[in-house]
């Protein structure tokens, strides 16, 4: 029954939808930005029609029960749990690691970002009007599969002004979740060297790899907690970013505090269909997580079988490694010798996002959430441009 409804090609033309307007009048499939074109849990739309039923739709306020919510939800999914008192709910996570920067780091400190990375946290020094030091994530070497951290190379690369990292995990765009033992590394690094870390998660749940294991930053260890503040939300897992909601996690008052204070008068409250929408997604989907993460890892096989296929060996020129988690798919399509990649595709009727805005050129990115036949439909477009 659920499963079903992910086959359902979704008509989102006309309906204010970002990642569909841009190209509404050209005959594009859009696979840009992070959102899905799957329809959100049954629970979900159930608890936002029930509001739209009653039509009162003023101000809303967190209820315990959506804290309660949460903590199950941190425990069931990565068998740990914040206190309640830790928690600042906030309108998004992008607002939630630009006000972090802004009330957490000083004017002349310098932040700390790996790329290829989140458009917005690429340019988040740029915004908050800090110097940032980019360093690039180690790409998978010949026998290798993944992406890796390199704290090593972090270590090396700190200099005395640098005051904060802002980590991604699970990474968008790579994919990669990062191990225990990574993270133990770089936690031990921020501690030595006094490092506010800025962790954003929003992706812990769409983990595929089946082996794979969301460590919450915080759950690294106590000093991990302490020097951090982590950024959660419902918004990528049941595609409800539309609505608004996250939750910061800061466990230690002489970070929360201030970052509190910097919220007053210019963070909108979390929306009223936000919180709504979290209670039920929280509360009640977690089967339908699990058959959406089928459906996705069926989706890599659709979309590994067709770069694969023997009878196009151009397709074999393009760079790609199974990502860990997340909906998208990051590839190296530098080989092709294609002038503008990024246009050539759009020529053909396939809108990605073009690697250059999360710090390399020599990438496209494909979202692969959608029914298993708009990516074909994709994937039988960007034929005509590889041949
Ligand atoms: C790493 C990352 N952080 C944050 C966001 C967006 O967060 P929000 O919509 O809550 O501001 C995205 C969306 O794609 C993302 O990939």
């Amino acid at each position: 029954m659920m499963t079903e409804e992910f086959t359902r090609l979704q008509d989102r033309k006309g309906r204010a939808s970002l990642k569909w307007q841009r190209y509404e009048q050209q005959d594009v499939i859009p696979m840009w930005v992070a959102d899905m074109d799957l329809p959100a849990p049954q629970a979900v739309r159930e608890a936002l029609g029930k509001a739209v039923e009653l039509g009162a739709l003023g101000y809303g306020e967190v209820p315990p029960r959506l804290v309660d919510a949460f903590l199950n939800w941190c425990q069931q999914q990565y068998g740990w749990q914040p206190m309640p008192e830790e928690l600042v709910w906030l309108p998004g996570v992008v607002p939630g690691f630009n006000l972090a920067v802004e009330a957490l780091t000083k004017a002349d400190d310098q932040i700390l970002v790996q790329t290829p990375v989140y458009p917005p946290i690429r340019v988040l020094g740029k915004l908050r009007q800090r110097a940032q030091q980019d360093l690039p994530l180690k790409p998978p070497s010949e026998g290798e599969s993944q992406w890796s951290l390199q704290v090593e190379q972090l270590a090396a690369a700190l200099e005395d002004k640098t005051s904060a990292l802002v980590l991604c995990n699970p990474q968008n765009p790579t994919g990669r979740c990062y191990s225990p033992e990574e993270l133990k590394e770089l936690a031990r690094l921020a501690a030595a060297k006094k490092l506010l870390v800025i962790s954003d998660e929003i992706w812990a749940d769409l983990l595929l790899k089946p082996e794979a294991r969301h460590l919450p930053y915080p759950a690294v260890s106590n000093e991990a907690a302490q020097h951090s503040i982590t950024l959660m939300a419902p918004s990528k897992t049941f595609n409800v970013a539309g609505l608004s909601c996250a939750v910061a996690i800061i466990p230690n008052p002489e970070l929360r505090e201030p970052f509190r204070k910097a919220m007053r008068g210019l963070m909108p409250d979390m929306n009223y269909m936000g919180i709504l929408a979290a209670e039920a997604a929280w509360t009640k989907g977690a089967a339908w997580l699990q058959d959406l993460k089928q459906h996705l890892n069926n989706n890599l096989d659709l979309l590994e079988a067709w770069l694969q296929n023997p009878d196009h060996p151009r397709r074999q020129l393009i760079g790609y490694c199974r990502p860990e988690a997340t909906f998208v798919a990051w590839l190296d399509v530098s080989r092709l010798e294609l002038e503008n990649p990024w246009q050539a595709f759009l020529d053909a009727g396939v809108a990605l996002s073009p690697g250059e805005a999360f710090g390399d050129d020599h990438y496209l990115r494909l979202n692969f959430g959608c029914p298993a036949a708009q990516l074909e439909a994709a994937l039988e477009r960007m034929h005509q441009v590889i041949g």
